[in-house]
């Protein structure tokens, strides 16, 4: 069986020179469970995923991700263990080729040159991306462009996802297309949305933030019904629940 969740422990994060982004944070994620992350802009989603990641080490509290504590000498091993997709593409791809840039996470991981083939047809093939390997990136579609961005990751083999605001930017088909993906994945998942109806239909649970803090933490069909914790939060309740 294996041990991977994400734990955090009284979690603060202050910018440097900034006010706190988040206070108090304590929650844990076990191995399978797909969770949404909900909040007004500003509230600390962005944040909590760098620190479930080891992008950011916190200024308060712990984080350990499968039992392991995120400190400055277990970084590596923890960016490897969860896979962070940015909320722009843009920013995880930067090489001439898709291909090219699923291939450079399994490269600096130094595996061997037949691995590494067989690590970037799996991840473009999970994604239904493969017909796009030789592209540049660029001119990609803003949905193709979301899929290459996730087989940057997936090839790394995280058992965590990590995903901000994964539906943002995306016309309505490539928005479907990313959900269907995400409910095929048997990974844990941590997703930043703001797109209720995709917490609804990927995540069992789900986590509300309001100004750095946890406002509540439970299964997404009851808190969607909670109107006063929806409001008071700045938060819609799904279409369908209206
Ligand atoms: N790099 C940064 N430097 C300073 N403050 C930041 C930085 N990134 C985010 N913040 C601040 O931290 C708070 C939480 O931001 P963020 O985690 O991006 O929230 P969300 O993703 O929910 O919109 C906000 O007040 C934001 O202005
Ligand atoms: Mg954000």
């Amino acid at each position: 069986m294996s041990h991977h969740y994400l734990q955090f422990d009284r979690v603060g994060y202050c910018y440097p020179g900034g006010r706190e982004a988040l206070h108090g944070v304590s929650l844990r994620i076990t191995h399978g469970e797909k969770v949404a992350l909900v909040g007004a802009n500003g509230t600390g989603k962005s944040t909590l995923l760098l620190l479930a990641a080891g992008l950011l080490l916190p200024t308060e509290g712990e984080v350990s991700v499968g039992g392991i504590g995120l400190t400055p000498r277990t970084l590596p091993i923890v960016r490897q263990t969860v896979g962070l997709v940015f909320q722009n593409p843009d920013h995880q791809l930067f090489m001439p080729t898709v291909e090219e840039d699923v291939a450079f996470g399994p490269a600096n991981m130094g595996l061997t040159p037949e691995e590494i083939e067989a690590r970037v047809t799996a991840a473009l093939e999970s994604v239904g991306a493969l017909h796009l390997r030789k592209e540049s990136p660029c001119r990609l579609s803003g949905g193709q462009k979301r899929s290459a961005a996730i087989a940057t990751v997936l090839a790394m083999e995280p058992s965590v996802l990590v995903l901000d605001e994964p539906t943002s930017d995306l016309d309505p088909r490539a928005r479907w297309q990313t959900l269907e993906l995400l409910k095929r994945f048997s990974h844990t998942m941590l997703v930043a949305t703001h797109d209720m109806e995709m917490a609804r239909e990927l995540c069992p649970r789900m986590i509300v933030l309001r100004d750095g803090e946890i406002a509540a933490d439970g299964a997404a069909e009851t808190l969607f019904r909670d109107t006063d914790l929806l409001d008071d939060c700045g938060l819609e309740p799904p279409c369908r629940m209206r």
